[in-house]
């Protein structure tokens, strides 16, 4: 898991490489480097830490040319370190290259490699694909990148240069992600698209088992055979800026703060006058939607448990039995699934390897896939059926959040739109659903403004040991995705419970101070979490509750809560849209009073693109 950049124009290749590996920080931070080619040399540098040591070394050693590649690691193979960060360069340091994946037959290769004189410099899997290039080289990088490419079994995407050819950038790509941003007289290769950002909007994507042959003019992509391969222009509408931090400490908070944007663009469009929905990528029909019996919803993490609140929406308004599974269980457990399946998958990244696995299986087994993603043209939008975007914008920060967010409103989207094929919707329950989604955005903002007061809250609660929270229904949903946001960025240990699961076992934990979290925005069972909480109290413990304004007169004894947040009114199934704000930035705020790096937790990668 790892970033890459390249670039190749008339500009000095250094800055602009080392700007993109920092948009790609979030793809690995352990170690970075960059190969820049000038007067048929190229030289390397390269830094174990984050990018500013590898600026810490560029200070003073300034690399001049126009063309050149970058990367920025989280290891693999080998440990972090100067001689494992990439680029690693031939032999004869003719040939620099970049790698993000891995690959499998490694070892096989490298003691092959080794009996025909290579000499290794790293203890990485990516030296093996540098030196398969210069074992295959004769004059022609193009040629000899796809030569190597034949030996590799595993995942790659390759920025390559060679000071023999310096007019040209060779990429290949299989199973990892690589874009190839399009420029005047000068282009670029990425891991992803806000990484060049800054300098184009247009983009070709690379498909599996193809390369490009980049020069300052043109671009030009070959299937494994070398044939040319007519590729059409990705056009995004970011803006640059969604890519930065734009005045926030952090990209974190920043994402926390674009929700309600967030959530607009998500929906945008897609809600007709009349309430009905429209999903343009969508195209099943009450015909295709009868041929199918049951649902799987499968994806990873914050993914799985957006899918979590989905799967109740479906359930709820379509009335077709889902089941959901992590993505890493379902790929291993032999699934149930035939051409009457509907597959969804969500995934930010669109790239997530466990969740790609999944697809295949479903895919090979004649179900259709439908996939909610971030990102346009990722491997998983590309291997779906029918794709729903979210719309969220760039998401920067490792801890997901408006990917979060937009993935609920578009499964609920999804859910009304099913629910409306098998005519199960009322318009009147449509028009009511639809306009309260509208107005979601209103009640983030609500949370958004409580900000001040709970950073105040949390900052004096910031050295308890374990944190543990509890709700019911889409509360208990969403208790999960709050425990997870705070482990993985304040790494405070963190549970989350069924407030109904809490008598048969978990309430042994609770002692004099111990801090519940408790959402309650879920009127039919009310009075079940507010007993719940009741218990949570009686043994000492302190509670910070999240509820609506229509339940105050409800609650017994709010005085005696640790904290309470009012949302404003809203039906009970938005709720979950606005509820978890609170609880990301909770975490959020412990992590910062912990002394964390928020965007960047440790041991954590964006984009989980190995198994
Ligand atoms: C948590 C987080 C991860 C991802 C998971 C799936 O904040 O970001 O749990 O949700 O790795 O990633 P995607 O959505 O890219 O498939």
């Amino acid at each position: 898991m790892c970033g890459i950049v390249g670039y190749i124009g008339d500009k000095q290749a250094q800055n602009i490489l080392v700007d993109g590996l920092k948009r790609l920080e979030y793809r690995g931070y352990d170690s970075s480097g960059v190969a820049v080619l000038d007067n048929n040399q190229i030289e390397i540098a390269k830094k174990k830490g984050k990018i500013k040591d590898l600026e810490g070394v560029l200070v003073n050693n300034e690399i001049n040319g126009t063309i050149g590649i970058g990367h920025t690691r989280w290891a693999t193979h080998g440990e972090p370190s100067d001689r494992n960060a990439h680029p690693h360069f031939s032999m004869d340091e003719k040939i620099a290259i970049v790698h993000n994946g891995i690959i499998e037959n490694y070892n096989e290769l490298r003691e092959e490699l080794k009996s025909e004189g290579y000499k290794f410099n790293s203890d990485t899997d990516t030296e093996v694909i540098v030196h398969l290039v210069e074992k295959y080289y004769d004059g022609d990088l193009l040629k000899a990148v796809n030569r190597a490419t034949k030996d590799l079994v595993g995942s790659y995407s390759i920025g390559a240069i060679s000071s023999d050819e310096p007019d040209r950038l060779i990429a290949a790509r299989y199973s990892s992600p690589l874009v190839i941003g399009i420029g005047e007289g000068e282009n670029f290769i990425a891991s992803d698209i806000p990484a060049v950002l800054e300098h184009t909007k247009n983009y070709y994507i690379l498909e599996d088992h193809e390369l490009a042959e980049i020069t300052k003019n043109d671009i030009k992509i070959y299937n494994q055979d070398l044939e040319p391969v007519e590729r059409e222009i990705t056009h995004v509408t970011w803006d640059a800026k969604d890519a930065q931090k734009d005045g926030y400490p952090f990209f974190m908070l920043k994402e926390i703060n674009e929700q309600p944007r967030a959530l607009q663009d998500a929906i945008r469009g897609r809600i007709k006058e009349n309430g009905d929905i429209k999903l343009d990528d969508v195209v099943i029909t009450k015909e295709d939607l009868d041929k199918i019996d049951h649902i799987q919803i499968v994806a990873c993490g914050t993914a799985y448990n957006a899918g979590l609140i989905g799967k109740k929406y479906i359930e709820k308004y379509a009335r077709i039995p889902i089941e959901i599974e992590t993505a890493s269980e379902y790929r291993y457990k032999n699934p149930i699934v035939t051409e009457n399946t509907l597959l969804i998958v969500l995934s930010q990244s669109g790239e997530t390897a466990d969740t790609l696995a999944a697809i295949d299986i479903a895919k090979k087994n004649g179900a259709r896939v439908l996939a909610i993603t971030n990102v346009i043209g990722s491997s998983i939008a590309r291997q779906s059926n029918d794709v729903i975007y979210t719309n969220a914008g760039p998401e920067i920060a490792v801890a997901s959040t408006k990917a979060y967010v937009t993935q609920v409103a578009c499964m609920m989207l999804v859910a009304l739109h099913l629910g409306r094929l098998k005519g199960l919707v009322s318009d009147e329950k449509l028009k009511k659903l639809t306009t309260e989604l509208k107005q979601a955005s209103d009640h983030i903002q609500k949370a958004l403004d409580d900000s001040e007061e709970l950073e105040e809250y949390v900052t004096a609660n910031k050295d308890h040991e374990d944190l543990y929270l509890i709700g019911r229904g889409h509360d208990y949903n969403t208790a999960i995705e709050g425990s997870l946001k705070i482990k993985e960025i304040s790494y405070v240990h963190s549970e989350s419970f069924s407030a109904g699961e809490l008598k048969h076992g978990p309430i042994a934990l609770i002692e004099d101070g111990t801090i519940v979290l408790a959402v309650a925005t879920q009127e039919d069972v009310l009075e079940k979490v507010m007993s719940n909480i009741e218990e949570v109290r009686t043994r000492g413990g302190k509670v910070f509750l999240v509820t609506q304004e229509k339940f105050k007169d409800r609650i017994a004894d709010l005085d005696k809560m640790d904290k309470v947040f009012f949302l404003p009114d809203m039906d009970d199934d938005i709720a979950p849209l606005a509820s978890v704000v609170y609880l990301q930035l909770f975490a959020y705020f412990l992590a910062v009073a912990n002394g964390r790096n928020v965007d960047q937790p440790r041991n954590l990668a964006k984009a989980v693109t190995v198994e």
